[in-house]
């Protein structure tokens, strides 16, 4: 594998030839906030929250879905991609209901440690206040549409390692969602094996064991990447 040189925030960098920005800024100790990447998964570029300046383009990038190339150089945090990332995470607050405080992930919520990391305090936008609905119809998972941040990693996490394909995007604007089988009740498609991977890697309350409480959902986010490396690796071959 070719090793490629960048500089990234005046540090130089070596990386992969296949890898990401991402993967390059990671590597290098360094942070940039993210939301819809998740190791193990493939990466969309859904939150754009990873943005990036890469020297010589002509707009903001994506760290997550985008490659190295040699002598690149990158500047990962900027007053403007500082304001830019605050304003993003302020616009999932506002077109949402994030209540945190009855919310079965607070303390354990990738939307509120963004908000946090960029500094969020409150929203300068007006909240919308969506009507939306709740999926309590599977016997021991619910999804609470208010706190959906359309990320999709429920849709790759069972597309893409559950190998079932219940969940997909759908309707468009405004009323996009996560629609369950041909936009059932979760509960009436057969094809779910209630494995809880998509609720496991959720970085919200968005999708939550029923059992759980206020404050009680344990993500366990770091399976997806731990169930491929295990395939990858054969961990069970000859178990
Ligand atoms: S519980 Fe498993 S099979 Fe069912 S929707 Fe979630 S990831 Fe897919
Ligand atoms: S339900 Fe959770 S994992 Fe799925 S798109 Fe919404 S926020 Fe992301
Ligand atoms: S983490 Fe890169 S766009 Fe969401």
């Amino acid at each position: 594998m070719t090793t490629l040189q960048l500089q990234i925030n005046g540090r130089a960098v070596s990386a992969a030839g296949d890898a990401t920005v991402l993967e390059a800024i990671r590597s290098a100790g360094l942070q940039v906030p993210t939301l819809c990447h998740l190791d193990g998964l493939t990466p969309v570029g859904a939150c754009r929250l990873c943005l990036v300046v890469i020297e010589g383009h002509p707009k903001l990038e994506p760290a997550c879905v985008t490659a190295v190339a040699d002598g690149m150089v990158v500047h990962t945090h900027t007053p403007e991609l500082d304001t830019y990332r605050r304003m993003a995470v302020e616009l999932f607050f506002a077109e949402g209901n994030h209540v945190c405080a009855v919310c079965v992930a607070n303390g354990a919520c990738e939307l509120q440690a963004v908000a946090v990391e960029v500094g969020m305090d409150h929203s300068r936008f007006p909240y919308q206040y969506p009507r939306r609905q709740v999926d309590a119809s599977h016997p021991l998972f619910s999804l609470d549409h208010h706190r959906c941040i359309l990320c999709t990693r429920c849709v790759r996490v069972c597309d893409e390692i559950e190998a079932v394909h219940v969940w997909d995007v759908g309707y468009r604007g405004s009323s996009c969602s996560i629609i369950a089988g041909l936009d059932q009740p979760w509960g009436e498609v057969a094809a779910c094996t209630n494995c809880g991977k998509c609720v496991d890697v959720c970085p919200t309350g968005a999708l939550f064991r029923k059992e759980d409480g206020s404050g009680e959902k344990q993500p366990h986010p770091e399976r997806a990447h731990q169930l491929v490396e295990a395939r990858t690796e054969h961990h069970w071959h000859n178990q």
